[in-house]
């Protein structure tokens, strides 16, 4: 990989990552936001700073991001009801993308639930704390192993017959279990654990390329690890930010994402303004 130079005169704005069309019909702007961050520490409870979380919401929304990440068990439910307390009514084009099948018992303590009626409340929830009519992108967050997948992307297909979900995607998924999915129901985007320092999806990803299937890499810059330059994971970043001195790691990691597949689709996420500025002006780098 060779140094990026920065594209000269452009504001931040996720524009400049380009646009990719999810399901063929939903288009949104590469680079995104995850909203993880935004709730307590290990997921579970409020935000330290609550409006800070609401005006990170915001700004995303004013440096032209188009996709928001979020799911039910950030929080619970927390997450989603910032959501909906400062964003609706959305502005058009404006993709908050959800997911449900994953329940949360303490700091950083699940359970996969993929149960038909469980999955069915979830969406009605969902629905009712984003504030919205249909949910845009709903991805099953985990396979539930003591659950049939017929069962739970059945009521997925259900709820989309019904018009309360328009697409729906899958989160840590190899090949095989995308096609096993969609041989009960199409499947837009997958949402796997992938960066710079962690490539174990990479066949995943490969898969994802070859079929125009949207990747939401989750952990993009290692969950943060990437940014600290006594870790072993920031090595390769190291290197390059010598080359590139007025680039932060934080926007080299994206940068790295943007270029490495077009079906890329990097939802960094961050609980600070100052942040998530940074982070979406990695939009603007272009990698050679
Ligand atoms: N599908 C799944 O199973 C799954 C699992 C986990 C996450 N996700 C989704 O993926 C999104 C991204 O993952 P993530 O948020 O866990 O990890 P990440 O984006 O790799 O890293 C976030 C961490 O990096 C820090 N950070 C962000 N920008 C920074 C910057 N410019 N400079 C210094 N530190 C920075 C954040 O702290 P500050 O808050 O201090 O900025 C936070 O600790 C989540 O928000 C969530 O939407 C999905």
């Amino acid at each position: 990989m060779s140094a990026p130079n920065k594209t000269s005169n452009s504001a931040p704005n996720a524009a400049h990552s380009g646009t990719f069309l999810i399901g063929g019909d939903l288009p949104v702007h590469r680079l995104g936001y995850g909203t993880m961050r935004l709730v307590g520490e290990g997921a579970w409870g409020e935000p330290a700073d609550p409006q800070e979380a609401k005006r990170v919401l915001r700004r995303a929304v004013e440096l032209g991001v188009t996709l928001i990440d979020t799911a039910d068990a950030y929080g619970p439910e927390i997450a989603e009801r910032l959501i909906g307390e400062a964003l609706a009514p959305y502005p058009p084009g404006l993709v908050i993308a959800t997911k449900g099948g994953i329940t949360r018992q303490g700091p950083a303590k699940t359970e996969y639930v993929g149960r038909a009626g469980y999955l069915i409340q979830c969406v009605e929830m969902s629905l009712r704390r984003l504030r919205l009519e249909r949910i845009e992108l709903y991805q099953l967050h985990r396979f539930d192993p003591r659950t049939p997948l017929e069962e739970s992307l059945g009521a997925l297909k259900q709820l989309q017959d019904q018009g309360k979900i328009r697409h729906i995607g899958l989160s840590e998924v190899t090949p095989a279990q995308i096609e096993e999915a969609e041989k009960i129901v199409p499947i837009v985007t997958v949402q796997n654990r992938y960066s710079l320092a962690d490539r174990r999806h990479e066949e995943t990803l490969n898969y994802c390329e070859r079929r125009g299937i949207g990747f939401l890499p989750w952990y993009p810059m290692a969950a943060g690890k990437l940014l600290q330059p006594d870790r072993p994971e920031a090595e390769t970043l190291r290197s390059l930010a010598a080359a590139a001195p007025s680039a932060t790691p934080a926007q080299l990691a994206l940068a790295w994402l943007l270029h490495r597949s077009p079906v890329m689709l990097p939802i960094p996420g961050t609980s600070k303004l100052a942040h998530l500025e940074e982070n979406i002006a990695a939009a603007t780098l272009k990698l050679s």
